[in-house]
């Protein structure tokens, strides 16, 4: 082998490896991966939002020419498993919500399929629907535990005593609408089914082995017979953190024509019924505080939505547990089965919704008592987490926020409604943000030495744009002591060595302290003069019972204009400081952290799906009518964050950066309408109507 200097690959804004590829058109994405004479699916979806389908006439849609197969509740092939009534597609006649799928045509090319489609006939038994979420719904129920396995309630008991005997409270409502996750690449997925069976999927997924284990049990087939590959990902956002519908329907399509592949992908406005979303909620916060501004007391409750078909509870008030000091806490999820699509993940579930309400209400709070929203919050940074009692791994919040207070010129803040500039009012506003850093255990990453001084790391991971790739080579090098570009990494397939989901910001280091582990362990069995053919694979133990409590966290500073007359709003600068420990790529995690801001504006400023009950249809169901942020809409993004480590995070010392940008900027961009304008708005989008 050739001796090369080692040199430290982490930490150094390596360019992503994938990034030419994309950039050439060169990255075959799910549905661009070249298969053999393949066929093309196009779903038949329920036109009502509750009852069943009485009549389903194919027989135009099967005389057109090009049709293979049309696809129903009728004969359709049985599922071994319909436990999970998400993926029992067309187990039964049952349609539980508008959108949902009934049939399918799969024909010679998509057009052909997409025309079928239309002409199929179907009849109804229509039952009355209910898809409207209300904070009074007599069906409202307290789930079991919530996203991932929180428990629903918190309650200390002395709330309403604590309340009582505030200096000041503050008790208000803050609304945040359904949102829709939109990827820029939509769900696609090609099924081959062979004899054997074997079954094969060209898939966009987070998950490769996730989506392998759902269709396992739900189709009753061994994991062995099925591979999913899935090298490159154009954004998931949670989406395609698991499998939904329209895989299975595509494997029943396969099922039916053995040895051709089916291929499927979703429109735009199919993914606005299939793929998950975010529930609406309803919160209530209170806060009560003495005269110096010293929490007293919290209460944070949540009212959101699940289908009739699959509990999805979002963790809301999860946040608001271990965010900050006081020693009365309340915190409550209640939840009402509608006749809606299936709610799932979307970028930061629970906090992304949940900061906006208690960072507003902690921005009223500042107000009442008279503090500046920065002192309030340092004056409330509890010293060790208030829900467990156990110690931070590092928490470095008051940081953040001293450095983006210096770095925003928070100083030039004025009393509210006081600077205008020509038919703008100016305000400066402020969050604090937060993320629990999870680490999943159970991943496996094998090394081995292919001679030459070149390594092969294999791990089952998935790069949904975030440039783990990049990052992952980069843990990769520095733990065999090599160069970078002396390690090539395979990931996004079954084949490769299990690993858990690209989400929960836990991608980077739950896969990557499997490849530290792995790196590590080689040296030690095969030196660092291996023979070539030399491997080694490692897995990830389960972690004991914590003895910290791990979160990432941020300061967001935002800068807002309001047009006197229109009442539109303007984001010329925000500025981001973020605490997320060790930072593998400071290219790509800036890139990450910018995202998730441009997120949060976006659902300040824009995000609503607008519901028509009267149909039970989202109606925005396309990138015409759901406005998310254009380029236009974005000023200048200023991320930072602290230089640190965690050492008790993980091997690898980083904790999530995917997700934690996103929580609190709606807050700090309603903080700082309510500085510029003077008027709170306590429901968003804050659209122009709301400002006028
Ligand atoms: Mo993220 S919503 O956990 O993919």
């Amino acid at each position: 082998m050739t001796v090369t200097e080692p040199r430290a690959s982490v930490g150094t804004p390596v360019a992503r490896i994938d990034g030419e590829a994309k950039v050439l058109g060169l990255a075959k994405y799910a549905y661009e991966q070249v298969v053999d004479n393949p066929a093309f699916l196009h779903p038949v979806q329920a036109t009502v939002a509750r009852g069943r389908v009485t009549g389903f006439d194919s027989s135009a849609a099967e005389a057109l020419e090009g049709v293979l197969l049309v696809l129903s509740h009728l004969n359709a092939p049985a599922l071994a498993d319909t436990s999970d009534q998400e993926y029992a597609v067309l187990q039964s006649p049952g349609v539980a919500f508008r959108g949902q799928i009934i049939g399918a045509v799969v024909a010679e090319s998509p057009e052909t399929a997409r025309h079928a489609a239309e002409l199929v006939r179907v009849t109804y038994d229509q039952h009355p629907h209910d898809t409207e979420l209300r904070e009074d719904h007599p069906d409202l129920y307290e789930p079991g535990q919530v996203n991932p396995s929180y428990p629903a309630d918190t309650d200390d008991g002395g709330v309403d005593q604590a309340l009582a005997a505030a200096e000041f409270v503050v008790d208000h409502r803050y609304t945040t609408p359904m949102e829709h996750n939109n990827p820029m690449e939509p769900h696609a997925c090609t099924a081959l089914w062979q004899d054997g069976p074997r079954l094969t999927l060209h898939d966009s997924t987070q998950s490769v082995h996730g989506v392998r284990t759902r269709l396992s049990g739900i189709l009753g087939l061994d994991p062995e017979a099925i591979r999913v590959v899935s090298p490159y990902v154009g954004g998931g956002f949670g989406s395609k953190g698991m499998p939904h519908a329209h895989n299975v329907l595509v494997v029943l399509a396969a099922q039916l024509l053995p040895g051709r592949p089916v291929k499927l992908v979703l429109t735009r406005q199919q993914m606005f019924t299939l793929v998950g979303y975010r529930t609406p909620t309803l919160q209530r916060v209170r806060l009560g505080a003495d005269a110096q501004g010293r929490i007293t007391a919290v209460s944070h409750e949540a009212v959101e939505q699940t289908s009739r078909i699959k509990e999805f509870a979002e963790q809301t008030t999860v946040g608001t547990r271990s965010m900050y000091a006081g020693d009365a806490r309340r915190t409550t999820h209640r939840l009402v089965a509608l006749d809606v699509a299936v709610p799932s993940w979307m970028r930061a579930p629970g906090e992304a919704p949940g900061m906006f309400g208690l960072e507003s209400a902690m921005d009223e709070l500042a107000e009442t008592v008279g503090l500046d929203p920065v002192e309030l919050r340092v004056r409330n940074d509890p010293a060790t987490d208030p829900e467990t009692g156990l110690p931070w791994s590092s928490r470095h919040l008051v940081e953040c926020l001293h450095e983006g207070a210096a770095r925003f010129g928070w100083d030039l803040r004025r009393a509210p409604g006081s600077r205008r500039e020509g038919d703008w009012l100016v305000g400066l506003g402020m969050a604090s943000s937060t993320y629990p850093a999870y680490l999943m255990p159970g991943n496996t990453a094998s090394v081995s030495y292919g001679g030459h001084g070149h390594y092969s790391v294999r791990i089952g991971a998935a790069d949904i744009g975030t440039g783990s790739w990049t990052a992952l080579t980069q843990i990769a090098a520095d733990a065999l002591g090599m160069p970078f570009d002396h390690v090539h990494l395979e990931i996004g397939d079954t084949q490769l060595p299990r690993a858990t989901v690209e989400g929960g910001s836990a991608g980077l280091a739950s896969h990557g302290s499997a490849i530290l582990l792995a790196g590590q362990r080689f040296r030690v069995e095969h030196g660092d003069a291996p023979e070539a053919g030399a491997t080694t694979e490692a897995t990830t133990e389960p972690p004991g019972e914590p003895a910290y409590a791990t979160h990432s966290y941020g300061a967001q500073f935002v800068e807002a204009r309001v047009n006197v007359d229109t009442g539109e709003v303007r984001v010329p600068r925000m500025v981001g400081v973020f605490s997320c420990g060790r930072i593998v790529n400071p290219r790509t995690a800036r890139s990450q952290l910018i995202g998730g801001m441009v997120w949060g504006l976006s659902m300040a400023l824009h995000e609503k799906s607008v519901v028509d009950h009267a149909l039970g249809h989202v109606v925005t169901h396309d990138l015409a009518d759901y406005h998310v942020l254009s380029h236009a809409d974005i000023g200048d993004i200023d991320v930072t964050w602290l230089d640190e480590e965690d050492p008790h995070a993980n091997p690898l010392g980083a904790k999530g950066i995917g997700e934690i940008g996103i929580t609190g900027t709606a807050a700090a961009v309603a903080s700082a309408v309510h500085n510029a304008t003077g008027r709170r708005i306590r429901d968003l989008p804050i659209t122009p109507d709301k400002l006028l």
